[in-house]
């Protein structure tokens, strides 16, 4: 449990015996409602906490720690014993506090830290993905840096990392993160599926790894202005680069209902696909849908309440449909697959880390298909496409996350990652 006692010149927030989860839920709620408004230091007194009861308690504990980094102002964390301090370390805590300018979104004005987004599956990456440590890597999805950067402590001083993110927040977070400071990477703004012609660019023929982390990094689910959150009132844009390619106003407001109930249907997986698609052409009807609470607001009234799912918001699954339409996440997906698999060299490795069904069926899917190589029906008596396999599949059954990483990173708990490796055979480089 914890009490919240005013002293001179701070508020001191200390936890005695067992902290719980719901303890510390009702600890991130006053940090959300007054946080911002509490002058002075924060401090959390651990000295007389026995223990964290498990890991939902520990994923309150953590997101509570991110609400008060974002709120920039002074605090502190005093009496930790050698549990906490374990459970601290390994969420990064030192160095997600310690952190100076070269990691605050100055245009923003908050404190947007490459840090608040954890690697996933950090060490199994590494392991899989570097079997050279004097090689050539690719991160295609940069994010704020953290795979990169537990690739490059692993690579050797010739080792060199190809950094891509089609983001401007995600690559101006890893210039300042990286550059100058380490000379083996390479950063680059652009969708991944360009892949081969940025190599081509650069001169490199092949690669010996390459690494997919898909999906939305916490930065981009975090940061004002995005709108991809529902948790605030902004902009319905959901664009990844905003320099390109149609909001999710712009689909919402000007596809047909047909093709709105197909994305949310396709993208969403969602029941009531043609409730909210007939309410959402209803809406904007009278005004433009523009922004992310009129939307919610919008898919809420469609689905009956007795319908409205458990454990997420009505919304979720529109917001996450509308999200990969806008991004084309899953072709994008499938092509950086077969331009990859043609970049690596013999024996070169592709990693790729998804979060959820849709994503985790292309790369399962794909990968057999490269691993097949033949796309004859199988009634055919002898192959006529003459295609080959290029691919080997490592991991069979994907990896998942450890319940370790899920009680430090509760948003991991739905990654997998497979792997799979270039043949040495019929090697066809053309980069
Ligand atoms: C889950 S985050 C990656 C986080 C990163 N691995 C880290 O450790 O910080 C996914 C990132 O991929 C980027 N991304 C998604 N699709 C992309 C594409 N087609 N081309 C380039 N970057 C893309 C997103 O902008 C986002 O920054």
């Amino acid at each position: 449990m914890y009490s919240r006692l005013l002293e001179r010149d701070c508020v001191k927030f200390r936890f005695e015996g067992v902290l719980n989860k719901s303890e510390a839920s009702l600890l991130k709620d006053d940090f959300k409602r007054n946080g911002n408004h509490i002058n002075g230091t924060i401090v959390l007194d651990f000295a007389r906490l026995k223990r964290i009861l498990d890991y939902n308690a520990a994923g309150e504990l953590i997101e509570c720690l991110y609400l008060l980094k974002k709120r920039g102002a002074p605090f502190a964390i005093t009496g930790i014993n050698s549990d906490i301090k374990r459970v601290l370390s390994m969420i990064g805590v030192n160095s997600l506090f310690g952190i100076s300018s070269d990691v605050e979104d100055s245009q923003n004005g908050g404190s947007m830290s490459s840090l608040l987004h954890m690697p996933v599956m950090e060490s199994e990456v590494t392991k899989y993905l570097i079997k050279d440590t004097g090689g050539v890597y690719i991160d295609c999805t940069l994010g704020g840096g953290g795979h990169a950067a537990a690739i490059l402590k692993v690579l050797s001083p010739g080792g060199r990392l190809i950094g891509i993110d089609r983001d401007k927040d995600a690559i101006d977070i890893a210039r300042r993160r990286f550059c100058g400071k380490d000379n083996r990477i390479d950063i680059l703004r652009d969708n991944y599926t360009n892949l081969r012609s940025l190599l081509n660019g650069l001169k490199i023929k092949g690669v010996d790894g390459i690494l997919l982390d898909a999906g939305l990094s916490s930065i981009q689910i975090e940061k004002q202005g995005r709108g991809f959150s529902f948790q605030r009132d902004e902009p319905l844009d959901m664009r990844m680069d905003r320099t390109y390619g149609k909001t999710a106003a712009d689909l919402v407001n000007e596809l047909k209902e047909s093709e709105i109930k197909g994305i949310l249907i396709e993208y969403g997986e969602e029941r009531f696909a043609g409730r909210i698609s007939r309410e959402i052409c209803k809406k904007r009807r009278f005004s433009r849908i523009s922004t992310t609470m009129e939307l919610a607001e919008i898919v809420s009234s469609a689905v009956p309440v007795r319908n409205w799912p458990k454990k997420i918001h009505p919304a979720t699954r529109t917001f996450q449909a509308l999200r990969i339409a806008v991004n084309d996440e899953l072709n994008n997906i499938e092509k950086v697959i077969f331009e990859g698999v043609q970049a690596l060299k013999p024996l070169g490795r592709f990693c790729i880390i998804t979060f959820h069904s849709l994503e985790d069926r292309i790369v399962k899917n794909t990968f057999a298909l490269l691993q097949k190589g033949c796309t004859c029906p199988v009634d055919m008596p002898v192959c006529a496409c003459g295609k080959k396999p290029l691919l080997k599949v490592i991991t069979k059954k994907p990896l998942k996350t450890s319940d370790k990483e899920v009680m430090l990173n509760p948003k991991a708990r739905s990654a997998k990652l497979r792997v799979a490796e270039r043949l040495v055979k019929d090697v066809t480089h053309s980069c």
